[in-house]
């Protein structure tokens, strides 16, 4: 299957440098991440199109028979663009409907209100990388907090590794020795790198330390990866959005996203 979605290329070369198998079917890649079954969007299906309504419960049992360790069901749509009558379906059978703005810049200026009290730089020692879990689980309270501790230490450990490789680098801000806004920036092939979740510690937003932050990350990626387009994904109803485009980013796609967090359960 020849991916047409800049976000899906760029999400599944960084995903097989983590160590992710994708297994190619034709009409669907099944991507798997062994290391990592709690992963949501490191198990899924990806389709080359929306099903047909009559073939979504194969479609269904096919992704249960696929990843029968997992308790979730991630299924995500290839192409630039989105169709939700199309999606439809899928969405009628429990799975909820995220559509992503696909951002994209060849070159960054500072936000305006850019912060100068942090310092800006890679994560570099054991105790970085321990506050990079701690801060995510900070930025993410409303998940099962031990389930979530275990995917993040794995990821935490994956991201390093990659960044030991030479792939890219997980960059913070910090006050005062404490980290408060993190994110990733890897080489995605093609001339591309992709950010990855960026986040900022909830007691210290609104005071440009996401803006500078990416900022900060694209003058660095820009000049030391040998790549001319940077990529970030968002939802494209959230404040993020506003901070990559004041950094300098523009919406090029769209990313399709199917999800049911627990497939053991239906939707009420
Ligand atoms: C999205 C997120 C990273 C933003 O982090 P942040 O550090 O608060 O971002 P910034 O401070 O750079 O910008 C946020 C807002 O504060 C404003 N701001 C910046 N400096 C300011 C200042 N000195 N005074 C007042 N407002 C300021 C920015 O202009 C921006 O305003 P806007 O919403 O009107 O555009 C943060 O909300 C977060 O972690 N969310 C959860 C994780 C997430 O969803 N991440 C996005 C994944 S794509």
């Amino acid at each position: 299957m020849d991916v047409q979605s800049i976000a899906y290329r760029t999400d599944l070369a960084l995903l097989e440098l983590g160590g992710s198998v994708v297994e190619d079917r034709g009409d669907r890649l099944v991507v798997r991440t062994p290391h990592n079954p709690t992963f949501h969007w490191g198990n899924f299906l990806l389709l080359d199109r929306p099903p047909a309504a009559a073939d979504v419960p194969v479609l269904l049992a096919d992704v249960d028979a696929t990843f029968p360790d997992s308790t979730h069901r991630a299924i995500g749509v290839d192409g630039p663009t989105s169709d939700p009558d199309a999606l439809a379906p899928l969405v009628a059978a429990g799975l909820s409907l995220d559509v992503a703005a696909v951002m994209t810049a060849r070159a960054t200026q500072a936000p305006p209100r850019p912060n100068a009290d942090a310092t800006y730089r890679p994560l570099a020692s054991d105790e970085d990388w321990q506050q990079r879990v701690a801060l995510a689980a900070r930025c993410n309270e409303d998940h099962p907090a031990d389930e979530y501790l275990a995917f993040m230490s794995s990821k935490a450990r994956t991201d390093r590794a990659l960044t030991q490789a030479g792939h890219g680098a997980w960059w913070g801000a910090f006050v005062d020795g404490r980290l408060v806004s993190s994110l990733g920036l890897f080489r995605a092939g093609e001339g591309s790198a992709r950010f990855q979740s960026v986040e900022t510690d909830p007691a210290f937003r609104g005071r440009g330390l996401a803006g500078t932050l990416v900022h900060e990350t694209s003058r660095w990626g820009l000049a030391e990866l040998d790549v001319e387009t940077l990529v970030m994904v968002a939802d494209p109803d959230y404040v993020a959005i506003r901070i990559y485009r004041s950094v300098g980013f523009a919406e090029t796609e769209r990313q399709t996203q199917l999800h049911q967090p627990d497939r053991r359960v239906s939707r009420p």
